[in-house]
């Protein structure tokens, strides 16, 4: 099957009129291109294939957060999981509803209280959180161009009074232990890395292949933590749209509010797709369109 017609063909078939919106909510946010669109998918073999501007960085926001779980997963194993749920939220990704009844522990490490507490565990753990997050992220792929947009850090630092009461709330439970202004400067250079399809495909291939980072041979973590990662993305990467996501494309996956969103058939390739503009829910509106008719064509899915 020839993918690179399939991207294009998929692409031409999209509705020329996008219902979504470009998240302004971080201003810097607000200045993308809501025309923009790119999609790369990355085999565990090497293979490539890409369509649109799949060599464009854009703002990956909580795409990362699957990183930054992975480095604290590394570090504490099954411990991580006294501090952060595994639960699907069901409640958007910046609901503070469920911490009063799960007593300030996040339902799962996707929504943003769950990340943050991650960040708050890897502060305690990591020398330079920011540079080492970012030696992490260039080393999954293979490309030390990878970098922070340091304006998109501080536009959601100087908007940050949501996260910034999660973290107080989830203090209030003995759930954070540094300085909310540590956690949030780390956490918004975090959504802040600057990726393009390539990049983000090549970077999560550890996901699709047992753990082990294709590239380089190095084994990131075990085949059976890379099932539980995979279990987390799939039941929590689209926050209260995951059932929508599972229903509708059928694999493990990941969103951000830059329009970017990656997915993987373990096994065999990991596929990224970015266009802004987001759907009421604050997932891309046609990436998920472009990868529910992507796995139909090629009629691969977990399921
Ligand atoms: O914390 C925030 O609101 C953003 N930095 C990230 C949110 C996000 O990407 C949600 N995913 N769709």
């Amino acid at each position: 099957m020839d993918i690179n017609k399939v991207f294009a063909t998929i692409h031409a078939g999209l509705p020329a009129k996008n219902t979504g919106k470009v998240a302004d909510y971080i201003p810097e946010l607000g200045k993308v291109d809501p025309d923009k669109f790119g999609v790369q998918a990355t085999t565990v073999d090497g293979r490539e294939y890409a369509f649109g501007e799949a060599k464009e960085p854009f703002s990956i926001q909580s795409i990362a957060k699957v990183f930054t779980l992975t480095m604290a997963y590394q570090r504490l194993n099954k411990e991580l999981w006294k501090r952060v749920g595994v639960e699907p939220s069901g409640t958007p990704f910046n609901s503070l509803i469920q911490l009063e009844a799960d007593q300030g522990i996040p339902r799962n490490p996707m929504i943003n209280a769950g990340a943050l507490v991650v960040c708050d565990v890897l502060l305690d753990y990591l020398k330079d959180p920011k540079a080492e997050l970012l030696s992490f992220v260039r080393s999954l792929s293979s490309d030390k161009s990878i970098n922070y947009n340091k304006a998109v850090a501080q536009s959601e630092l100087d908007n940050a009074s949501r996260n910034r009461a999660l973290l107080e709330y989830m203090r209030s439970f003995g759930n954070i232990h540094n300085e909310s202004d540590d956690i949030l400067d780390f956490y918004c250079h975090l959504c802040a890395l600057e990726m393009c399809c390539g990049q983000l495909s090549r970077s999560f291939l550890f996901l699709a292949n047992q753990g082990i980072a294709p590239l380089s041979g190095e084994r990131i973590v075990s085949s059976s933590m890379t099932k539980r990662l995979n279990a987390i993305m799939q039941l929590c990467g689209f926050y209260d749209e995951a059932g929508e996501f599972s229903f509708r494309v059928g694999l493990p996956g990941k969103s951000g509010v830059g329009g970017g969103i990656v997915a993987l058939l373990p096994g065999d390739y990991c596929i990224t797709v970015w266009s802004p503009p987001l759907n009421y829910k604050g997932n891309s509106h046609h990436g998920m369109a472009f990868l529910e008719q992507f796995t139909t064509e090629v009629g691969e899915s977990i399921f």
